[in-house]
């Protein structure tokens, strides 16, 4: 069976390369002809460990086009991997979907699944089978199915590969039939459900991940009001097999093309359906005054941020990728230089996707290495807890720095060691040093 992938962003390419891996023949599309190109030529448009040796390693079994008439005409099961990008009022824009929907039911020759991957809001499959029905010729067979993706960028290889589960949502035997094919090589148990609820377990997942988030965030608030520490209290809440450890590390929120937009569409869902999500509300709020918390505790230790110079260490939304979409960073940044400051900004792999973002402002430097970045500053602020942040030479870093001051927002360093150095260090939700 010969597989298609339409949307070839971070899931499309996942999701086409991994089921090479499990021996498939997959045939990717997009639109954009330079990513084909790029493809083509065994480049990948951006950063996901692992990805690019499976993509090596099973080049033969994969084919890009730009054109559907290439899936349509070899693949029997298409993957929707389209953008779902926010709208302003936070409503997802489904307009990739419907386009890519009419597309497919335009060039219908034979029976087809048609699979949303994409994460969308529930019903949506409801106005994909509208659309082919508009378009489709008659008498040709086609079924709508959703299989959602949970894959985290910085480990989207071994998510797939070998996820917790598999979640399907199918109207038929005949579609069940296929899935229980595609994923006979997955060692995960499959849920079958109908699409309706299967849709919903994409955004519920997110959003519950989220509110888990936000909840720790809001505890760090009240430990620092208190002089608790939030790492104890995530540790012994996280031994609770009931609430789990994952996801309550408290910092500057989440960020990620994921978690922000899949709240709000998921409340605006809600609301559409007549339904109060307040909940979800509060965890978008949280997580949006994560920033202007942070940027308090800056004024708090250094009170003016006018003219000051600040060390930046990381500007992905999180470690292991190179995404900077929705990141803390590009919004601290941003207050920070509204408020006159200098930035000397350093990520491992995110320098390039920032730049693009922040052009060439002559109050941006961009910093060769995080020794570089540390010259003259009057603060680090970690906003990124890239692995290499926490093993840096520190002593050697203080005698470049202007003013020995750390913000941690991601409490990824050893804070013992960083105060017997004599740093002012300003952790989150815990007690930390010299001021
Ligand atoms: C998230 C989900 O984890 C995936 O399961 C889902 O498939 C994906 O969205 C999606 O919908 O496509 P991702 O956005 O790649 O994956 O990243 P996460 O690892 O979930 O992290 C999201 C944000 O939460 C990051 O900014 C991270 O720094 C932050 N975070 C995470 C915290 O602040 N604290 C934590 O304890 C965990």
């Amino acid at each position: 069976m010969n597989l298609g992938v339409i949307g070839l962003g971070h899931v499309g390419l996942v999701t086409a390369v991994c089921f090479t891996e499990k021996g498939f023949r997959v045939f990717g599309m997009d639109k954009d002809s330079n990513k084909i190109n790029t493809l083509k030529n065994k480049n990948i448009p951006f950063f996901e460990p692992g990805l690019k040796e499976l993509l090596y390693k099973n080049f033969n079994r994969l084919e890009f086009t730009d054109k559907i008439n290439v899936i349509l005409e070899n693949c029997e099961v298409i993957f929707l991997c389209v953008g779902t990008p926010p709208l302003p009022d936070g409503k997802a824009d489904l307009s990739q979907v419907e386009d890519a929907s009419r597309e497919i039911a335009k060039n219908l020759e034979r029976f087809t699944l048609v699979v949303e991957k994409s994460t969308v809001p529930v019903k949506t499959a409801e106005w994909i089978k509208k659309v082919m029905s508009l378009y489709v010729k008659k008498n040709v067979p086609y079924e709508v199915a959703s299989n959602p993706e949970f894959l985290r960028e910085g480990s989207a290889v071994k998510d797939f590969l070998e996820p917790d589960r598999v979640v399907v949502g199918v109207e038929s035997e005949r579609a069940k039939k296929i899935f229980e094919k595609i994923y006979e090589g997955f060692n995960a148990p499959i849920i079958f459900t109908d699409i309706e609820t299967a849709e919903i377990i994409k955004h519920a997942s997110n959003a519950f991940l989220a509110t888990k988030i936000s909840f720790i965030n809001m505890i760090a608030d009240l430990c620092e009001k208190t002089g608790a520490d939030i790492l104890k209290v995530s540790e012994a809440m996280g031994l609770d097999k009931r609430i789990g450890r994952e996801f309550l590390n408290a910092g500057i929120g989440y960020g990620g093309s994921c978690f922000p937009k899949d709240v709000k569409a998921f409340y605006k869902i809600g609301e559409e359906l007549g339904l109060d999500f307040e909940l979800l509300k509060c965890v978008d709020r949280i997580n949006e005054r994560r920033i202007e918390i942070f940027i308090e505790k800056i004024k708090k230790v250094l009170w003016i941020i006018r003219d000051k110079t600040f060390a930046i260490y990381g500007l992905a939304f999180k470690p292991g990728t190179d995404d900077v979409r929705e990141a803390p960073s590009t919004k601290i940044i941003k207050k920070l230089l509204e408020e006159g400051a200098f930035c000397r900004v350093y990520d491992p792999y995110a320098m390039e996707n920032f730049k693009k973002e922040f052009k060439n402002n002559s109050r941006i430097y961009y910093s060769k290495d995080p020794y570089d970045a540390a010259k003259g500053s009057n603060a680090i602020l970690i906003l990124t807890e890239w692995e290499i942040f926490e093993n840096l030479d520190y002593k050697k870093i203080k005698k470049l720095m202007e003013t020995p001051i750390i913000i941690d927002g991601r409490n990824c360093l050893d804070m013992e060691k960083i105060c017997k150095l004599d740093y002012i260090y300003v952790p989150v939700g815990r007690k930390g040093c010299g001021y």
